[in-house]
């Protein structure tokens, strides 16, 4: 051990501490400046906590803060975190020998290969690690069940790490910033948050004059994403590693929700790191992070969407920093599997899509959104290529990789042909017969054509189409949802033509999308009836207002990556001139309100972190496209050869992929 000279780990339960002492400290003998200590976690269904004296603690009660301490420079590390943190260099203490489920790194499609390739065997940590890999049953039915063999342990490994990025990339801003820009910064950097000295993640709003913070002060896992990629462009990565390994630790965190605990590999919709008293002890603080999984979430909203943006960081950190150690440590191949593990369970679906509750992602409140929503299929699909990319395979994982393909063939598919609307669809659904039963049903789904909105028919352009919001049985929800329909091009959900459809539809719907403020996060609002039935008389969501049609500028980064992605960045930087004419001189709110954009949000929160982390990640993307081309994934042929939903009975028809393949524009 370099630093800390004793360390006392005491198991109590429900929780797990670890106690660090330090021989010689005023606090433990030894000055905090000189000896740099890290959160070592206990990796077990339980909190993990750091006991350290009060005086070490900021007056305020929040976040350790020890000045003129500057973590990025750590060397510091104990021996123990040396083992996970070396891996690119000789000082390495574990031989992990990876194999990603598909050679995407490498630009290559095949999965099948690495299988049956002899070297899987010593994939795993050679007795290195207490993680045993996982076991797949079903798999033969399509759907698979993941379980975990035996409880993720105990793992002192784990703890937070400084790295040195120094010579892995060097991306630090290049130009001269505009006042905005620099503005921008300096507002992200004070949205960081630290946990025992350490950056971990940003706050969702800075607003010093807000009253009631509600939990805008935490660190919300969807809104860090953004914060993510400005500081990865930017060439600072620990904060998104800290991150990324911290809210790994909160995946075994022991959660019930009035006595239900949900599964395991559920991520927290955001936490907070909080100084404590220890217990019993009044001369010693800790802190300790809370994590929220929708049990104080108002309306006990469940966020899917978290461990879906979880996997897609994991990747952006590996793709633009070119360190795949992370992704390739096995408590991390863990995480992506028991997220995966939730996703891949057998339910009693009907379809490849997922099927979540109201609010289970960004709009997380009741918005009508439940059953089977663009976003989260967008972000699933986006998870899986992501998965197939990072995961290790080995005997442990090969069934779930093919689980993995099997899933993205279907659910690009079952989207494709079914999402999809253009004026031919709207026209083919106009004209639908009703009520069929048969396997060759062309009305599958029994939608009534009555349900094509008045507002569609005049809407819907000439040229281009989108995915619509949701499609359940007698049930197509026509909302444009911009998220959904943003990922679906990122990620090539749709095929080509559909993803050239969508940027063209938004710019033909210019002024109802953008207006005075990109981006409305959904099109039309619910007024009325259907205001008061759907939302539930919500008087945050009144029409055009949040997340009922409001105007969300961070919605810009993604719309920016599909520009790059369709070659229209000249698209993106008319919707950042528009952004920037306003939201500084606005004090950065959350969201706009009106059917234009044109004020404020009633209830928007100011110097709101992702509309800030946003607009950078924006402007660095349309600089740096090349870094651009890391996060986005272009149509995979592979995937359109199998068809997974080929049924057995020879009556019953093959289906074709005919529809969703991509065609020539
Ligand atoms: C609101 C948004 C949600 C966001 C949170 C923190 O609840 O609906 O998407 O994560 O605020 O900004």
């Amino acid at each position: 051990m370099s630093s800390t000279s004793s360390i006392g780990i005491s198991t109590i339960k429900p929780f797990c501490r670890i106690l660090i002492s330090y021989k010689g400290s005023p606090i433990f003998g030894v000055s905090p400046h000189k000896h740099k200590f890290k959160p070592i976690y206990q990796r077990c269904y339980s909190r993990s906590r750091i006991i350290v004296p009060k005086s070490s603690f900021s007056s305020n009660g929040g976040a350790l803060c020890v000045s003129g301490l500057d973590w990025s420079q750590s060397r510091n590390y104990s021996s123990i975190s040396r083992v996970h943190n070396s891996i690119k260099g000789s000082k390495r203490g574990i031989l992990v020998i990876p194999r990603v489920a598909s050679d995407f790194r490498n630009e290559s499609t095949s999965v099948e290969a690495h299988v049956n390739d002899k070297s899987f065997e010593l994939i795993y940590v050679q007795g290195g690690l207490n993680i045993k890999p996982l076991v797949i049953e079903n798999v033969d039915t399509g759907l698979n069940i993941v379980k975990e063999q035996e409880n993720r342990v105990e793992d002192l490994n784990t703890s937070v790490i400084i790295d040195d990025f120094t010579g892995l990339y060097e991306r630090k801003n290049e130009r001269e910033l505009t006042e905005i820009e620099k503005e921008a910064w300096k507002l992200l950097r004070s949205a960081v948050v630290n946990y025992y000295g350490a950056p971990v993640g940003t706050v969702a709003a800075n607003d010093p004059a807000d009253k009631q913070s509600l939990n805008y002060d935490q660190v919300f896992i969807r809104d860090f994403v953004p914060s993510a990629l400005a500081f990865l462009l930017n060439g600072e990565a620990e904060i998104v590693k800290n991150f990324l390994i911290h809210t790994l630790q909160l995946q075994s965190w022991e959660k019930t929700v009035d006595c239900y605990s949900p599964g395991q590999g559920l991520m927290p919709a955001s936490f907070k790191v909080r100084t404590v008293p220890l217990d019993g002890n009044s001369e010693a603080l800790e802190e300790v992070l809370d994590p929220d999984f929708g049990e104080a979430a108002i309306g006990r909203v469940a966020p899917v969407d978290s461990g879906l943006w979880w996997i897609i960081l994991l990747r952006a950190y590996g793709k633009i920093t070119g360190d795949y150690s992370l992704q390739e440590r096995v408590d991390v191949q863990t995480g992506i599997r028991l997220i995966l593990s939730l996703c891949l369970s057998d339910g009693f679906d009907m379809f490849p899509t997922l099927l979540v509750t109201d609010g289970s992602c960004m709009i997380d409140r009741r918005m009508g959104i439940h059953g089977h929503p663009l976003e989260i299929q967008a972000l699933f699909y986006s998870a899986l290529r992501c998965s197939r990319e990072m995961l290790v395979v080995n005997d442990g994982t090969k069934k779930l990789v093919a689980a993995i393909n099997n899933r993205l063939s279907s659910l690009s598919f079952h989207i494709r042909e079914y999402y999809w609307v253009d004026i031919l669809k709207i026209n083919e659904i106009y004209r639908y017969t009703t009520e069929e039963y048969s396997t060759n049903a062309v009305n599958k789904f029994n939608i009534y054509p009555d349900q094509i909105p008045s507002w569609l028919v005049d809407w819907i352009p000439e040229t281009g189409g989108y995915f619509i919001g949701n499609l359940q049985p007698a049930h197509m929800d026509f909302r444009f949802f911009t998220l959904g329909n943003l990922w679906a091009i990122v990620s090539s959900l749709g095929t080509p033509k559909q993803n050239e459809g969508i940027l063209s539809l938004i710019e033909a719907k210019w002024d109802d999308l953008m207006s005075h403020m990109p981006i409305k996060i959904c099109y039309p609002a619910l007024e009325s009836e259907e205001w008061r039935i759907i939302t539930g008389s919500d008087p945050k969501n009144t029409p055009w207002s949040y997340h009922n049609g409001g105007s969300w500028p961070t919605l810009l980064w993604q719309f920016t990556l599909a520009c790059i992605k369709m070659g229209k960045p000249d698209l993106a930087q008319r919707a950042i001139n528009l952004a920037e004419k306003r939201i500084s001189a606005d004090n950065w709110p959350e969201y706009y309100d009106t059917k234009g954009g044109r004020f404020i949000g009633k209830q928007a929160r100011l110097f709101q972190t992702w509309t800030i982390a946003g607009f950078l990640t924006s402007k660095l993307l349309l600089e740096k496209p090349e870094m651009a081309s890391l996060l986005f994934w272009e149509e995979d042929y592979e995937l359109l050869e199998t068809c997974v939903c080929a049924l057995s009975k020879p009556e019953r028809k093959k289906c074709t992929r005919s529809s969703s393949r991509p065609q020539a524009s």
